[in-house]
């Protein structure tokens, strides 16, 4: 069996080395730039290392030339969203285009898997038709389509693609089988969801679910903040009773949980149903927390008598969730900018952050490493790294002057060391 994985990223790339152990496989991005540092044995998303690339044989193009005659083609494209947060479903159409152009004329029967994260009905209503538009085949008589969401967390994580149930679903029955077979290659825990609708609903639904859960504790340490007791020490006393459900409070970045409620609320609007009050209840909070992190640091520095203007602020971490080099929608870069012009300095260290990019506006402000030397008159630790986690917190502290304004958010150390933690 021949598979093509189109979209080499977090998702993308780590399927693409899964399966290449069992099936012939080929991946294919658009950015030539993402094909050239893979054809030298560099993974960007570091979630396999390049001493392992070099072992692995693998082949990738940036050709869409070369996308003819494979079984089965799976697309893990982004799906993000535009600033007015409507989805922008631009990379789903064109990879859908480019599927569609590759299989015309195919008798393979291929079969087309979409893992990207939708709203219900997007691949019935978007994928689909353009993918017989540009192929003239038709669903079901000539080609299949199905539906598999990827559950993966990138970082140091034990939630791998090896021991996460995969739900797969598919237009038609007997393409389930071939389903069945890649999937089963990389996951024993596979679940059939009744149709493509039910699993696109599954994977947008674990997300908003997530969004509101955070935004949940969100709001209570805000309000444990103010009456002086310690969330960390409420959520264990809580998490006693069966059936507490365990959520942290924290900075909600990335490009999944802060923006797949959008995809929900856009099909609720998109239906007729206005009373999506819930979806989107989370949002507000979550994108609040910049803006409380922010004003306790400005009242302790304050407290301590010192100049807004005049301090000098080191930030520990700026990926969007720990142990994971992403930082696309880091909430830690806008807290960045936030700050920026109101304070003398605002140093930035990050051990695993990718050189994205992104970073380019924060270039002058990135830590090569730290210099112990230097004294800070506040240190926020934003990002639970292993690495911060091993570091010794006197070494830490040992970067805040005599003030000894640290800021550990997401209470990494003893609370008895900082100053404010969610
Ligand atoms: N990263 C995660 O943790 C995660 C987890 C679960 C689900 N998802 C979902 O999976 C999807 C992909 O996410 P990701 O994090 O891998 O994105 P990514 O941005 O890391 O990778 C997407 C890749 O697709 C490529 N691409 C874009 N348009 C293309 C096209 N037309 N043809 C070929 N390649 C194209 C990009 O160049 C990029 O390399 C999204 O829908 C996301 O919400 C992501």
């Amino acid at each position: 069996m021949k598979i093509c994985v189109i979209g080499l990223g977090y998702v993308g790339l780590p399927l693409l080395f899964s399966l290449t152990k069992k099936f012939n496989v080929t991946g294919f991005d658009i950015s030539k730039k993402k094909i050239d540092q893979l054809q030298n044995n560099a993974d960007y998303t570091g979630e396999v290392s390049n001493k392992k690339l070099k072992k692995i044989n693998f082949n990738v193009t940036n050709k869409k030339s070369e996308l003819k005659n494979f079984d089965v083609y799976i697309v893990c494209v982004p799906t993000p969203v535009f600033k007015n947060k409507n989805p922008n479903l631009n990379f789903i159409k064109q990879s859908s285009k480019i599927v569609g152009n590759a299989i015309k004329g195919s008798k393979l029967k291929p079969v087309i898997v979409l893992e990207s994260t939708v709203y219900p009905g997007c691949s019935e209503e978007i994928c689909i038709p353009i993918i017989e538009k540009y192929s003239n085949l038709k669903l079901n008589k000539e080609f299949y389509f199905g539906y598999s969401p990827e559950r993966i967390n990138p970082g140091i994580s034990k939630h791998k693609l090896n021991n996460t149930t995969k739900i797969i679903s598919s237009s038609e029955k007997t393409s389930l089988k071939k389903l069945k077979k890649i999937y089963r290659s990389i996951t024993k825990k596979i679940y059939v969801a009744q149709n493509i609708k039910t699993a696109e609903a599954a994977k947008v639904i674990e997300n908003i679910q997530r969004d509101l859960n955070i935004a949940l504790m969100n709001e209570l340490s805000m309000i444990f903040n103010r009456i002086d007791i310690n969330t960390k020490d409420v959520l264990k006393a809580a998490a006693t009773k069966w059936n507490f459900s365990n959520y942290e409070p924290g900075l909600v970045g990335g490009h999944c949980i802060g923006v797949d409620p959008y995809y929900m609320s856009y099909l609720t609007k998109k239906i007729g149903l206005n009373k999506n009050n819930m979806i989107l209840a989370g949002r507000k909070t979550n994108e609040y927390m910049n803006n409380f992190i922010i004003k306790n640091l400005f009242r302790l520095i304050r407290l301590k008598g010192m100049k807004l203007k005049k301090s000098k602020i080191l930030i520990l971490g700026y990926t969007f969730k720990e142990n994971c080099n992403d930082v696309r929608n880091s909430k830690i870069l806008e807290i960045f900018k936030q700050l920026k012009n109101k304070v003398d300095k605002v140093d930035l260290f990050d051990p695993i952050a990718r050189n994205d990019q992104e970073l380019i506006y924060f270039k002058k402000n990135i830590l090569r490493k730290l210099d112990y030397k230097k004294k800070y008159n506040a240190v926020i630790l934003a990002v639970k790294h292993d690495y911060f986690i091993k570091m010794n917190v006197k070494k830490i502290l040992s970067l805040c002057d005599n003030n000894k304004l640290f800021f550990d958010l997401k209470g990494v150390f003893d609370k008895s060391y900082s100053v404010f933690r969610l």
